[in-house]
């Protein structure tokens, strides 16, 4: 039994509870907050067996088998840090870090400490991205041209909220942006030139809308991500021979697959038994239990690849966190 806790009480931490409920071999233990009745409020509605009012309270509990960092970007690096000195085992949420530095630094620590590490990335484990990734290496759709990925919706969150707060790592590209970055990867790998423009929210000054136009060798990706509009959050697969379209990508549950000619040959459908989230808490439980220092699905170098990635359009961008190394 992987015993599990959770620092930070908030919105996705709520998912994730729900979600170990449904995992084999997987407890929910122990969830920490910065104010202790808060965390015993999380701990009844999710019956833990144990709450803590700090952070590193929990860290000393010997029988914390994994935590699940919980809270925004900007904190995951010094959080990770403390759980490593504490010999914990990590599933930290995305974006790992703010930046590639900060999460090589911690996989190096890891790594000395013989420790398990994931970036929680869960897109990375869904049903039904793997099977679109094997149906299109049986050649299927042909060879991808092209993939156009869009991530937005509009928000009217307050400045200081994680999302456009840079002292908390905020900006649409480490929140949802990632996400698209995350399928392109998957499908193309690295690309060989990026294409960018952004726009800045007007008073904190953290990306709010962006456009990247990924290049390779053979194929095109057309990628969107906004906190300012409602987009179709879908992402198309255009391939030589046909398409794939994968509704809300990057939770997804089916995914469409056409000819050429746009008739619908086949549908894909593999509905999360919670919420979709077990997957990646099954791969952690399995991860531990088999005494995996990382997950081959989401190994470091992907961790460091994305981030490597997003560093470089932040620097096309002109913009720095105020607590990144
Ligand atoms: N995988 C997904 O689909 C998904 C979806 C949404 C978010 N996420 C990720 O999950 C992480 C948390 O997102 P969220 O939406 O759950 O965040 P949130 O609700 O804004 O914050 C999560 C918790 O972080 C803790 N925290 C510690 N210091 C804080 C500070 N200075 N300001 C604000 N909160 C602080 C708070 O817990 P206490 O008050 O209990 O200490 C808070 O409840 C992010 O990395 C995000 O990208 C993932």
């Amino acid at each position: 039994m992987i015993r599990f806790g959770v620092i930070g009480a908030g919105r996705i931490a709520q998912t994730f509870s729900d979600a170990v409920k449904g995992v084999n071999d997987a407890e929910l233990y122990a969830v920490a907050s910065r104010d202790l009745e808060k965390a015993q409020a999380f701990k009844s509605q999710h019956q833990y067996k144990h709450a803590y009012g700090s952070y590193e309270a929990m860290l000393e509990d010997s029988n914390v088998d994994c935590v699940y960092i919980a809270t925004p970007h900007g904190l995951h690096y010094e959080q990770m840090l403390k759980c490593l000195e504490y010999n914990k085992p990590i599933l930290c949420e995305k974006a790992f870090t703010l930046n590639a530095t900060q999460a090589k630094h911690v996989f190096d620590i890891a790594r000395k400490k013989n420790l398990f590490v994931m970036e929680a990335m869960w897109t990375r484990f869904l049903p039904v991205i793997q099977a679109v990734k094997e149906i299109i290496a049986d050649g299927v759709i042909g060879e991808i041209k092209h993939l156009d990925i869009t991530f937005g919706f509009h928000t009217e969150a307050e400045d200081r909220d994680r999302i456009f707060n840079p002292s908390l790592g905020g900006g649409a590209l480490l929140d949802i942006g990632i996400y698209p970055l995350t399928l392109a990867d998957m499908l193309l790998g690295s690309p060989e030139g990026v294409e960018t423009t952004v726009k800045k929210h007007p008073r904190t000054g953290v990306d709010i809308h962006e456009t990247m136009t990924l290049s390779y060798k053979n194929a095109s990706a057309q990628i969107t991500a906004a906190f300012d509009e409602n987009l179709p959050n879908d992402a198309k697969i255009i391939g030589s021979k046909g398409t794939i379209v994968i509704p809300f990508f990057w939770q997804a549950e089916e995914a469409y697959i056409y000819d050429d000619k746009q008739n619908l040959c086949e549908k894909l459908s593999f509905p999360h038994p919670v919420n979709g989230f077990e997957y990646e808490i099954e791969a952690v439980v399995y991860c531990l239990k088999n005494n995996f220092k990382e997950s081959p699905i989401m190994p470091h170098t992907k961790t460091i690849a994305m981030l490597n990635q997003m560093d470089a359009l932040r620097k096309a961008w002109l913009i720095n966190y105020p607590n990144e190394l």
